[in-house]
């Protein structure tokens, strides 16, 4: 199978393309590491995909660039865009609606343009945020949407361009994914600033009042459901949720982290973030129906996991995992 992975700079996007190629598809990896939240890092990472045998890459800003080579695919897994609700405020909100909405609206346009035989399936990255907070039950796709940041109303419009798109012939699939974590994770993210810090002997940085809680999700399941939504026949136009089913309060997993770091945490409290939700909550009874998938990594497990990732990154350069090694922002750039 012939894949255009979007994003494939980024935290989730770098997993996909190293599950594709083990998978043994030929896969197209776009990016503009530029644009990244973490530009230094998503160079990095850039590198390391770069790199990886049986990846063509091709550096394109999906807000500008042509598109056309994007299309010429059997799927395009589209995970590029502006992450994070704390980041869309502001400043942030034109990048969220640029990065997400236009990006998203072009790509889907383009691949509308192709023969209807010829057209690529198109894999959307969404996310919890468009629930707002979870009541007294997971929620579930059919439910209400109550976006409460610019970076959520820009995932809804994500989802209604793809919902539209799939009315008009295009067919496309709509991940919702709920808070990742891992190897990789993202420097903005919750257990990588904790972990620094832990491993600086810093107090844990923690917004709000630590009561908030989350479905918790593994990159290593959010990778095997996005695999299994490029591959599967799905209904076109479809929601399903990548979530943990079972959500973990902040003061819970910061327990766990310290347990595996073998530290008793200092915590240091920071302003509560605007339009953070209080609990999401995932129910992943799609999913399994339609993608045969049950996360299989519990927070303890997973977490011990990103933490060895971080200590990894600690240790001399020629030991450090590929995606830390210095950039190689020269190597050569093949355009697929
Ligand atoms: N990480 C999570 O917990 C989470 C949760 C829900 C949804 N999501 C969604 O999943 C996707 C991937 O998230 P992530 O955590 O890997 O983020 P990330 O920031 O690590 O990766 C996103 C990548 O998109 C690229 N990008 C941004 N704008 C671009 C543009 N105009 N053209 C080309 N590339 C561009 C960035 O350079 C970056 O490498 C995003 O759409 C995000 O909103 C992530």
């Amino acid at each position: 199978m012939r894949v255009v992975v979007t994003g494939a700079a980024g935290f989730i996007g770098s997993h996909v393309v190293d599950a594709l190629c083990s998978a043994g598809h030929e896969v197209l990896a776009v990016d503009a590491p530029g644009r990244s939240l973490a530009p230094e890092v998503a160079w990095r990472t850039w590198a390391a995909v770069a790199a990886r045998p049986g990846v063509t890459v091709l550096e394109a800003d999906l807000a500008v660039a042509d598109l056309a080579p994007l299309t010429r695919a059997d799927t395009v897994a589209h995970l590029a865009g502006r992450p994070s609700v704390r980041g869309s405020w502001g400043a942030g909100r034109a990048a969220a609606e640029r990065d997400n909405v236009l990006a998203t609206h072009r790509l889907l346009a383009e691949c509308a343009r192709r023969p209807a035989r010829r057209r690529p399936k198109v894999v959307v990255a969404s996310s919890s945020s468009v629930y707002g907070s979870a009541g007294d039950r997971p929620n579930r796709e059919g439910d209400p949407l109550h976006p409460a940041s610019p970076y959520a109303v820009s995932k809804v419009e994500v989802e209604r361009l793809a919902v539209d798109a799939a009315r008009n012939g295009l067919r496309t699939v709509l991940l919702r994914y709920f808070s990742v974590y891992g190897p990789r994770q993202r420097p903005d993210m919750a257990f990588h600033r904790f972990t620094e810090a832990a491993l600086d002997g810093r107090p844990l940085p923690v917004f709000g009042d630590g009561r908030r809680s989350r479905s918790f999700t593994h990159v290593a399941d959010v990778v095997t459901a996005t695999l299994r939504a490029v591959a599967e026949e799905l209904p076109s136009g479809i929601a399903v949720n990548v979530g943990h089913p079972e959500p973990v309060g902040v003061h819970e997993a910061i327990g766990l982290l310290a347990g595996v770091l073998g530290v008793r945490p200092e915590i240091r409290r920071e302003a509560p973030v605007a339009g953070d939700a209080a609990r999401t909550w995932a129910d992943p009874a799609r999913a399994h129906r339609l993608l045969g998938w049950t996360p299989a990594v519990d927070l303890a497990e997973g977490l011990a996991d990103q933490i060895a990732w971080h200590r990894a990154l600690r240790r001399p350069e020629t030991s450090r995992p590929e995606t830390s090694r210095p950039d190689a922002r020269e190597r050569e750039v093949r355009v697929g």
